[in-house]
């Protein structure tokens, strides 16, 4: 079954072509980041207008670099939540024409249960029951993957997501939109433990998350060496940053393992590119004999793709819509 596959939740614009949710044919994609980076964020207005002129080029692209023809396409998949409400809708009506022109399904997708979706893409052997991280710029999540349509959350984040929090740090030191990949560049040369930072812990909720003392501690750091002058060692900084979220992440997901009893761990989401996260989750998951699933860091963000094959799962499990389906800008994902 081939499934075209829109994704235009935030500032990619992505078409891919997925083949029984498993098998990427093309994966295109044409980010705005670069534009939004001149505002330090994305303008919800320009991402629309971006998506609008970018999504039918990238239809074409996509047949065009697989050879198939619009009568090969078997149903349409597209995210419908949660992201901008502009930007999901230019996907969503794309969708829905491109549905009823060519006759076939139309399969809305939550857009984390795309990410964790984009693990099937990377690994043939990995099926649900297993427990899944998803830490992306909006979402951070603990979630029990125990079908491809059933979702429990176990762990979440009281306020500020993983992404977020490293985006926010990144661009008070100056680095372009979104920075969490360029706060890791720099982290790689710096000292982990030479900045002290907080770690919150939630009473009660031992694999809930809070990133926001951890955001304001850093940014406190940076303020009061403007004010007194005092040079920062920018590189340790993101060192120790970068340090503070993996041991917010890791022991939690480690506890999660231990009481759902998987021994299947995948990570998902832009920030699953952290080198340090994943240096860490290989070596914890290591050490207790679990099977670490770390998608390659194309699947990693934002992507047509993993869009693809969770809307073969959902399509399987016989959720499709008809031309009056509407765009959320929230959604929980076991809902
Ligand atoms: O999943 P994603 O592409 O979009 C959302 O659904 O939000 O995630 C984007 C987030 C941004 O916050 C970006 O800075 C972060 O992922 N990110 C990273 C890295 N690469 C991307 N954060 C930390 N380290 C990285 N290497
Ligand atoms: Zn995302």
């Amino acid at each position: 079954m081939n499934i075209l596959a829109i994704e235009s939740s935030c500032d990619e614009t992505a078409v891919a072509i997925v083949r029984d949710g498993r098998e990427a044919l093309c994966d295109c994609i044409a980010s705005q980041a670069a534009l939004h980076g001149e505002y330090g964020g994305v303008v919800p207005e320009i991402a629309s207008r971006k998506h609008m002129e970018a999504i039918y080029a990238l239809a074409d692209q996509a047949l065009k670099e697989t050879n198939l023809k619009r009568s090969d396409i078997d149903a349409i998949g597209v995210t419908y939540a949660p992201g901008l409400i502009g930007a999901l809708l230019v996907g969503v009506n794309f969708a829905k024409a491109a549905a009823l022109s060519l006759g076939v399904p139309l399969i809305p997708v939550h857009h984390i249960r795309g990410h964790i979706a984009a693990n099937y893409l990377a690994f043939a052997d990995l099926e649900p029951p297993f427990l899944c991280l998803v830490v992306s710029g909006g979402h951070t999540l603990i979630v029990d993957v125990r079908d491809y349509t059933v979702f429990r959350i176990l762990g979440t984040t009281r306020d500020d997501a993983a992404g977020e929090s490293f985006d926010k740090i990144a661009r008070v030191l100056g680095m372009p939109y979104p920075g969490g990949a360029a706060l890791d560049q720099r982290a790689k040369t710096g000292d982990p433990r030479k900045y002290a930072m907080p770690e919150a812990k939630i009473a009660g909720a031992p694999l809930d998350l809070s990133f926001s003392g951890l955001k304001t501690a850093a940014l406190n750091l940076i303020h009061h060496a403007e004010q007194t002058g005092e040079e920062l060692d920018i590189p340790s900084l993101c060192a120790s940053f970068s340090a503070a979220v993996t041991h917010a992440l890791v022991p939690r997901t480690m506890l999660a393992l231990k009481e759902t009893g998987y021994k299947k761990l995948a990570i998902a989401g832009g920030v699953a590119a952290n080198s340090q996260i994943r240096a860490a989750f290989e070596r914890e998951t290591a050490k207790e004999g679990v099977k670490l699933y770390l998608p390659p860091l194309s699947l990693c963000g934002d992507n047509g793709a993993m869009i693809g094959a969770q809307a073969y799962y959902e399509f399987l499990a016989g959720h499709t819509a008809d031309t009056t389906l509407n765009a959320f800008a929230t959604m929980p994902i076991d809902a």
